[in-house]
């Protein structure tokens, strides 16, 4: 099991969350990432995941994305990705087994009906949902104090894994942060892969530090031929 956070995709040009020039710069976590914010000012938040959307147009995978869908092509149902990010690069470097445990942004949330719509265009201004017609979508965004997605099913693959790793996630934000100690209480191996030793490091057998582009061809090869 491979659980991935904003460092997989900063090679490919999307901005981290708590490293230097990182996202919440400019931007308070409240106003954009909360649901407090959201209701404080609808409009403004829209505005900020409307060009995050926008900037997916403008990146593409890294080798650290592809090597994890090669990895899936040997390995097929015993490998699960679980992501972090809400962009959608492991996808188009051709991963299928993809959990995004804090949402994406290529869809928007429903706040009536409560569907989840694949979504490509600007949320702003408040076009209807095509399921029910109501003018009440937002992005489909885990935000602070909201629940990530699927953790029955993550929990499962973390406890049922025999191999942890951890690539390019700051290991701050829970409940991802715990899962190192949930894999290595289940048995597993866990390995940790970032630019630097997170802080969750002391919780893995192995650290690797080092860019991922780098690091996480280098272990699949390594896995693969060994
Ligand atoms: N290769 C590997 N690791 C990298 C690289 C790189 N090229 N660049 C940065 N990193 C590392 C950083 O050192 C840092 O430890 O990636 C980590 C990114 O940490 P965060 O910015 O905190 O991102 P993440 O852990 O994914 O954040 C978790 O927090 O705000 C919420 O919902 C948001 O999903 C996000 C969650």
């Amino acid at each position: 099991m491979v659980l991935t956070g904003a460092g997989i995709s900063a090679e490919s040009g999307v901005r981290t969350f708590r490293d230097d020039g990182g996202l919440w710069e400019g931007h308070d976590v409240n106003a954009v990432a909360t649901p407090e914010g959201f209701a404080r000012d609808r409009e403004l938040v829209q505005r900020f995941y409307d060009a995050r959307r926008r900037s997916l147009a403008h990146v593409e995978p890294n080798p650290a994305h592809l090597a994890l869908a090669r990895l899936e092509e040997e390995l097929g149902e015993d490998l699960l990705v679980v992501t972090q990010n809400v962009d959608d690069l492991h996808e188009r470097a051709g991963s299928r087994r993809v959990v995004h445990m804090h949402g994406e942004l290529l869809r928007a949330a429903c706040e009536a009906c409560g569907s989840r719509p694949r979504w490509e265009e600007d949320l702003l201004p408040s076009p209807p949902c095509p399921v029910c017609g109501a003018r009440a979508l937002r992005p489909d965004v885990v935000w602070f104090g909201e629940v990530p997605y699927e953790l029955d099913r993550i929990g499962r693959a973390v406890s049922g894994c025999d191999l942890f790793v951890s690539v390019g996630t700051s290991g701050s934000v829970y409940p991802a942060a715990g899962y190192v100690s949930l894999a290595a209480s289940s048995g597993a191996h866990t390995l940790e892969l970032n630019l630097e030793p997170s802080e969750g490091s002391r919780f893995f057998d192995e650290v690797r530090t080092g860019p991922a582009g780098r690091l996480v061809p280098e272990w699949v090869e390594e896995l693969l031929g060994g």
